[in-house]
């Protein structure tokens, strides 16, 4: 009724006992129809909450999900780490890798500064249609957050500047991760982008290529900071450690292993 409506909350019980608007009915229908079609919710009503943002959501991004808000969590912990121990107030470099709806990096530019100064933050995506999503929400965020954002398009680190290479402080990544034997809610894969969900294979794919790219792009001491499927955690933390990064695996809310940090290490010798 909200989304139909164009009224929030507080404005929405005020207009209750209005009789209806015929544009407003037939936009309810249409979204009646789409829903019992089966599309998920947040596309019908075209906006979701993610920790502090209302993101305009549609089927060219994933819909942000509640396991990564515990990512950006992390993440942010990792961000009051390194400044705590950078000491100065230069803007820590931040990348979001597959930004979708721009809900990692929009949250990040938003909430980081309070708890650790000064950041800038890229967010890629290889889609365009994401890019776009993520460019409408980044015209939504209020005020200097959205300064701080930087959208640019490529696969996974080729989408960055060169001058960014050994400048990044902190990568955050919700890549694709699933794997082809993996299964999938229907209505999962019959909506969203099979570019935000599947990833090869093994389902390693997207993560190890991140990894693969954070010895040259980091600046130590840096992290890494990727949701991954909970079945690899295992698996996922052994790619880091490949990659001569020390892993930690976090859980979600759920209590599943969610989060992979992957933190740059002293580099063994010959390597
Ligand atoms: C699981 S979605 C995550 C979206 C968003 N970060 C979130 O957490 O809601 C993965 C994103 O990675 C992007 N992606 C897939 N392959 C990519 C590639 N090779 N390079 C860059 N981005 C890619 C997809 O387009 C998609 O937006």
């Amino acid at each position: 009724m909200e989304a139909a409506s164009g009224s929030d909350g507080a404005e929405l019980m005020e207009i209750l006992a209005d009789p209806v608007p015929e544009r407003t009915a037939a936009r309810l229908e249409s979204m009646i129809e789409r829903r019992l079609r089966g599309e998920p919710l947040q596309y019908v009503a075209g906006a979701w909450g993610f920790r502090h943002l209302d993101l305009m959501v549609d089927d060219r991004v994933l819909i942000p999900r509640p396991e990564t808000e515990v990512v950006v969590e992390i993440a942010l912990s990792e961000l009051r780490r390194l400044r705590a121990e950078r000491g100065h107030r230069r803007p820590l470099v931040v990348v979001d890798l597959g930004t979708g709806s721009g809900a990692i990096a929009l949250s990040l530019a938003l909430e980081a500064p309070p708890v650790a100064g000064p950041v800038e933050v890229w967010a890629t995506d290889a889609s365009e249609a994401a890019l776009e999503v993520a460019s409408a929400n980044l015209a939504g965020l209020a005020g200097a957050a959205a300064t701080r954002v930087r959208l640019a398009r490529g696969d996974w680190w080729d989408a960055l500047p060169a001058e960014l290479s050994g400048r990044v402080d902190l990568v955050v990544s919700n890549p694709p991760y699933v794997a082809e034997a993996d299964e999938v809610e229907p209505g999962v894969a019959a909506w969203e982008p099979a570019a935000a969900l599947w990833s090869g294979p093994t389902g390693l794919e997207a993560t190890d290529r991140i990894l693969a790219g954070a010895r040259v792009w980091l600046r130590p001491p840096a992290a890494v900071v990727v949701e991954i499927a909970s079945q690899r955690a295992t698996e996922s933390a052994a790619l880091a450690q490949a990659h001569h990064l020390d892993a930690e695996i976090r859980t979600d809310l759920a209590g599943r292993e969610r989060v992979l940090i992957a933190r740059t290490g002293p580099l063994p010798a010959g390597a």
